[in-house]
C-alpha cells in the first residue's frame, strides 16, 4: 500500500483494502466525521479528487463517489473545476459542543400513561413455547402442507391487486367468507359490508379506544379480566370501572350500581377470560338493555369460540342485538397461529365509517398476501376441518392436562376441565400463592400464569392459568412432573 502522504495524513485518512465496505464509502465516513467532529473547520477547501487519490493510493473515482455523496448531503459545497469546500452553514461541531460543561438530561418524555405498566407488558412472555404458556397453537401437518401449497400459489400469481393500496377494510373475498362463517358458527348477524380485517383482537380494541366518544369517559371491564385490553384502555386515558365477574359472567347489576353513565363495556361473553364462565342469558339481555338505554357500545371479544369442547354452544351476543351497539371482535390468531396476525371486527353500521377511518389513520390496510391466503383456506373449505381437527387435538390435550394435574397435584389443586377455550383454570386449595409457584415453576422449566394478577379492584383468587393448546398430549404428564417439583419447594 501506498504510505499517506500530506493532507490525507494531517487528517488521518485511511484504507483499509481488506475491509467490507467499499473504498469511497470509506473516505466518505472519514471525511464526515473530521467534519462532524471540526477537524475539517466550515469553509475549509478540500484538495482535489486527483490529489487526494494520489495520496491515498485509490482510484480517483472512489473519491470522486466520495466527494458526491458529501455535496448531496450538504457536508459540502462546490462547483465541478472550482474546488469543493467544507459546507459553511453547519452548526457548531458536535465535538465543541461535547467539551461544554453538559445541562442536565431532560427527563424522557412520554405520556403518563404509559409509565406504570409493571410487567404485564413484558412484550418477550408470549414467545416462551415451554409449557403452559397461553395463547399457543398448534398447527398439524395437514395445514402445514396446505399452507405452503396456497402461499406459493398466492406468491406465483403475483396478481396486480397486491401491488396497490388496498381496501382499508380488507379484502372482500377474505370479509365474505369470515362473513359467512359467523352466521354459520356464531350466529353473528352480518352483512360482508360490516367486517373489518384487523391485525387482530388488540387492533380492534385500540380502534375502539380511538373513536370512543369522550376517550377519558368511564369504560367496565371485566374483573378479573383479559390484561391487554384493560391496559389498551389505560393508555388510551380511559377510566376503567372495573366490574367483578361469578360463575355467570360479568355482574351487570354491580356495573350499573357502580359506572350507569359508562360508555363501553369491555366483555369475553363465551368464554370468560380467564374464568372460563359464559355470560348467561339473563345477564346478556340485561346488558344490551343497558346499553340499548345508556347508548353505550359493547365490545364482545369472542375469542377461541372456535374451540368449543362439550355443553351447549350459546351463540354470541351480537346476534341477540337489535340495537346495534355490539362490535363483534374475533381473531384468527387463535383459530390458526398467532405469528399470522388477522382478525376481524363486526361493526354496526353506524360505525363503519368511523371504525375504518380510524384503521386507516394507523395502518391504512392489511397486508394483502397473507390474507389472499386465508381466504383461498376459507373458501376452499380447509378453514372448518382444520377446525374440527384441532378442536379434536385440543380436548385430548386438555384431558390429558386434567388428569395429570388430579394425579399429581390433586392436593394442592381443584381443577375442571373447562368446556372451551385453550387454557385451564387451577385453583389453590391451601392459600398457597400463585405469584410463588409462578416464580418457582419458570425454574423448573414451566410456564404457569397466577391469575390473582389479573384482578384489579375485586378479591383476588389464588389460581393458576395453564394453556393446553400450544403441546402436545405426550407433553403433558413430564411438564406436571416438574410443575409437581415446584410445588414440594
Ligand atoms: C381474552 C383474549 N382475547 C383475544 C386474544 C387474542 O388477541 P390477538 O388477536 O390480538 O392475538 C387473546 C390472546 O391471548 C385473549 O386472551
Amino acid at each position: 500500500m501506498k504510505s499517506r502522504q500530506g493532507w490525507a495524513e494531517l487528517y488521518s485518512l485511511d484504507i483499509d483494502r481488506a475491509a467490507d465496505a467499499p473504498v469511497f464509502r470509506q473516505i466518505y465516513a472519514q471525511l464526515r466525521s473530521a467534519i462532524l467532529s471540526g477537524a475539517l473547520r466550515p469553509a475549509t477547501k478540500l484538495p482535489s479528487t486527483r490529489e487526494l487519490a494520489a495520496q491515498l493510493g485509490v482510484s480517483r473515482s472512489a473519491v470522486v463517489a466520495a466527494f458526491e455523496q458529501l455535496l448531496a448531503e450538504g457536508y459540502a459545497s462546490g462547483k465541478t473545476g472550482a474546488g469543493t469546500y467544507v459546507a459553511s452553514d453547519l452548526p457548531e461541531p458536535f465535538a465543541a459542543l461535547r467539551d461544554r460543561k453538559k445541562p442536565p438530561a431532560p427527563a424522557v418524555a412520554i405520556a403518563s400513561t404509559f409509565r406504570d405498566f409493571g410487567d404485564f407488558v413484558d412484550v418477550t412472555a408470549q414467545n416462551d413455547d415451554r409449557p403452559f404458556n397461553l395463547g399457543r397453537t398448534l398447527v398439524d401437518a395437514r395445514t402445514a402442507e396446505l399452507w405452503r401449497k396456497l402461499s406459493a400459489r398466492t406468491l406465483r400469481s403475483f396478481a396486480r391487486s397486491h401491488l396497490g393500496y388496498g381496501d382499508p377494510r380488507g379484502m372482500p373475498e377474505l370479509r365474505k367468507s369470515v362473513c359467512d362463517y359467523l352466521r354459520a358458527a356464531r350466529g353473528v348477524r352480518c352483512e360482508p359490508e360490516q367486517i373489518v380485517i384487523t391485525s387482530g383482537t388488540q387492533q380492534a380494541v385500540d380502534i375502539m379506544t380511538r373513536i370512543m366518544p369522550r376517550p377519558e369517559s368511564e369504560v367496565w371491564i371485566e374483573d378479573p379480566g383479559y390484561a391487554l385490553t384493560r391496559l389498551a384502555l389505560v393508555a388510551a386515558g380511559a377510566k376503567i370501572c372495573p366490574i367483578p365477574v361469578d360463575q355467570h359472567g360479568i355482574n351487570v347489576a354491580e356495573g350499573v350500581r357502580r359506572a350507569p353513565k359508562a360508555r363501553a363495556a369491555f366483555i369475553t361473553s363465551s368464554h370468560q377470560f380467564p374464568k372460563g364462565v359464559a355470560l348467561t342469558m339473563a345477564r346478556r339481555l340485561e346488558l344490551l338493555g343497558w346499553a340499548r338505554e345508556q347508548g353505550a357500545w359493547i365490545v364482545e371479544d369472542d375469542y377461541a369460540s372456535e374451540f368449543r369442547y362439550g355443553g351447549r354452544p350459546l351463540a354470541s351476543l351480537q346476534g341477540l342485538d337489535e340495537a346495534g351497539r355490539v362490535i363483534y371482535v374475533g381473531t384468527l390468531n387463535k383459530a390458526l397461529f398467532p405469528g399470522l396476525r388477522l382478525g376481524y371486527a363486526v361493526v354496526p353500521h353506524s360505525l363503519v365509517r368511523a371504525f375504518v377511518t380510524a384503521r386507516y389513520l394507523a395502518d391504512r390496510q392489511p397486508a394483502t398476501l397473507c390474507q389472499a391466503v386465508v381466504a383461498a383456506f376459507m373458501e376452499e373449505g380447509h378453514f372448518a376441518s382444520h377446525i374440527r381437527r384441532m378442536r379434536e387435538a385440543y380436548r385430548n390435550q386438555r384431558d390429558a392436562l386434567v388428569t395429570a394435574l388430579r394425579s399429581r397435584l390433586g392436593d394442592h389443586l381443584t381443577v375442571e376441565p373447562p368446556d372451551q377455550g385453550m387454557h385451564l383454570v387451577a385453583y389453590m386449595r391451601r392459600g398457597l400463592s400463585d405469584v410463588s409457584i409462578e416464580r418457582a415453576a419458570q425454574e423448573h422449566g414451566v410456564v404457569v400464569r397466577a391469575m390473582s394478577r389479573l384482578y384489579v379492584e375485586a378479591p383476588a383468587q389464588s389460581a393458576l392459568m395453564l394453556g393446553f393448546s400450544g403441546y402436545p398430549q405426550q407433553v403433558m404428564a413430564p411438564a406436571v412432573a416438574r410443575l409437581a417439583r415446584a410445588f414440594r419447594r
